[in-house]
């Protein structure tokens, strides 16, 4: 499929950039409404693609101060965290994929959240030895240490242009003067009213007199705008030591979490070297594990190497898409873990082999059940996070995947510093074989362990060759890896970046054995033919994720940048000066 794709451009790419050539010389030397820009280096169309319109605007402004990706993402995802308080925020943590274009290299910032030291195998096991699901989501026991504050941190000192004092400036202030709750947000909270309820201080921030907020009602959150000041002020210590910390310990164990000052004093987000495999031109650059998404993702791709899909009508390409996840995603629950405490065989998933291997076991004319597919049991998913893509003009790039986990985290906001902390813990197997939130399960390498970090399935990713550059990620828990592989699909085939954040979405995750789908995305006959060839469907009852993606088009140096519509996002090109 690559193979052909590749041809196709090779073609393409010879007879656009003569077209190039002429456009760019006639640009420079003889258009009369060229004007000089104040940057003289910018060369691209820079854009911001995220799941907020006030969180894009603040990436623009950024990029309009002279800021970079990195400086314009810090900005998108602090006033994420403020505006967005149920996806992710400073209670939370992340993975964030860079590109530098100056030195043609990919970096990986692993924010995610860690296990803290009291914390093991069997935290949140009661006495008779089943799972305290309780513990597990609600409070500030269910939540890791975060890595966001590192993350912003860690990203302006050394890939950044501004300061944090710059950076931050627009989620302070959105959080001062506070946003309007949309209907996202009333839907979102729904969820969790009854935990939130349970928490005064959360409820007297997010809830309107303890009820769901009205439309149009205004959220302010004064103590997280001081507290990203002291972020912004002071950088890591000044949320990781310091009054911050202090208060964050104190709330925490008096709601019965069990963090330790060292906990917090000792985080430190890991730079992890990204996956990276060369199909040809096209290169796919995604997360490592403590992800498990980049290795599902690239398994995916090497499997359907073998097929020319794209030919294929659509019931038999849902069938082999749906076999290829099925094993994928098997292979993810067996082997991924956090890597610096459990061995994760990477050369080996990503190996042609492997690829090879699984593919004899593809049946084209039915489903393989996935219990005949030896191995352990999957397990993981989630209700809200956040994706966000951006470009500058220099083509720099940021691909950042966001999370507290459940909608607004554990619902725990410790009083005094606004921060809703995260239940990423849910992501570590609770215990071999439990079901977590969502009715899956896990097995050893995910278990429980002080300073572990829980495995996830946030994916983002770039996919860049010499004609273009894609940029992706969504929310969406265990379905992250799989929407993200049908977004890369649609890029694959050539369609404009708004195709890959609508597309109609379906999933398969090993276990449980079924395709899920949205409501719109089989038609009837469809789903007859599917269900011929022994797939169980089951029809999720609503839309899920919410992809922002940019795409670059080096040939015609034209960005184009789309929000999902099933979110409330707003993605925006930004001319060149
Ligand atoms: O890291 C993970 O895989 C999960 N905590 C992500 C949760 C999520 O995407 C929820 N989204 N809707």
């Amino acid at each position: 499929m690559l193979a052909s794709l590749r041809r196709q451009r090779g073609l393409l790419r010879t007879a656009v950039s003569f077209f190039l050539l002429l456009s760019l010389s006639s640009c420079t030397l003889f258009d009369p409404w060229f004007s000089p820009s104040t940057d003289t280096s910018a060369r691209i169309p820079a854009a911001v693609a995220s799941a907020h319109p006030l969180a894009t605007q603040a990436g623009l402004d950024i990029l309009a101060a002279g800021g970079n990706a990195v400086d314009a993402a810090i900005a998108v995802a602090a006033s994420l965290g403020v505006v967005e308080p149920y996806s992710a925020g400073i209670g939370g943590g992340g993975f964030w994929l860079l590109y530098d274009a100056g030195e043609d290299r990919y970096r990986f910032i692993d924010a995610r959240e860690t296990a803290p030291a009291a914390a093991h195998r069997d935290y949140y096991l009661d006495a008779d030895g089943r799972v305290n699901r309780d513990r597990a989501i609600n409070g500030p026991s269910a939540a890791g240490i975060p890595g966001q504050p590192a993350a912003f941190a860690h990203l302006s000192e050394h890939y950044g242009q501004l300061p944090l004092t710059q950076t931050l400036a627009a989620a302070i202030q959105q959080a001062r003067d506070g946003f309007a709750v949309d209907e996202k947000y009333r839907s979102w909270l729904g969820f969790r009213l009854e935990t939130l309820r349970r928490y005064p201080e959360s409820a007297r921030i997010f809830l309107q007199q303890n009820e769901i907020p009205a439309v149009g009602h205004i959220i302010r959150q004064p103590d997280l705008a001081d507290t990203l000041t002291a972020l912004a002020r002071q950088g890591h210590a000044g949320f990781y030591q310091g009054p911050v910390a202090e208060r964050l310990l104190t709330e925490v164990r008096r709601h019965g979490g069990d963090w330790s000052a060292a906990d917090l004093a000792d985080y430190r987000v890991i730079e992890r070297q990204p996956l990276q495999v060369q199909y040809g031109e096209l290169k796919v650059i995604s997360a490592p594990p403590p992800s498990s998404g980049g290795i599902a993702l690239i398994q995916m791709l090497n499997m359907l190497n073998h097929y020319t899909w794209q030919q294929l009508p659509a019931v038999p390409q849902t069938h082999l898409l749906t076999e290829v996840m099925r094993r994928a995603y098997r292979d993810r629950a067996e082997f991924l873990g956090d890597p610096d405490f459990t061995k994760v065989p990477v050369s080996m998933l990503l190996a042609e082999q492997r690829a090879a291997d699984w593919v004899k076991s593809i049946n084209m004319d039915s489903a393989t059940p996935s219990l005949s597919l030896s191995g352990s049991k999957t397990h993981d998913g989630g209700f809200h996070t956040t994706h966000l893509s951006v470009i500058d003009h220099q083509g720099n790039m940021v691909s950042a995947t966001l999370s507290i986990n459940l909608p607004f985290g554990s619902a725990f906001t410790a009083a005094g510093t606004g921060v809703l902390l995260n239940n990423e813990m849910d992501d570590f197997s609770a215990k071999p074989g439990e079901p977590n939130a969502y009715g899956l399960v896990g097995n050893e390498a995910n278990a429980i362990a002080p300073g572990k970090r829980p495995l996830s399935s946030m994916t983002p990713t770039i996919i860049n060759s010499p004609q273009q550059a894609a940029i992706l990620g969504t929310p969406g828990g265990s379905r992250i890896i799989s929407m993200v592989f049908l977004g890369a699909l649609e890029h694959l085939q050539g369609k404009p970046v708004e195709d890959w954040v609508s597309r109609p979405r379906f999933h398969h995750q090993y276990l449980p054995d079924r395709i899920e789908h949205e409501p719109d995305t089989f038609s009837a006959d469809e789903q007859e033919a599917l269900q011929a060839l022994g797939h169980q469907l089951h029809n999720v009852g609503r839309d899920y994720g919410n992809m922002q993606a940019i795409l670059w088009n080096k040939a015609t140096n034209r960005v184009s940048a789309a929000a999902d519509p099933r979110g409330l996002g707003h993605a925006e090109v930004k001319p060149l000066p």
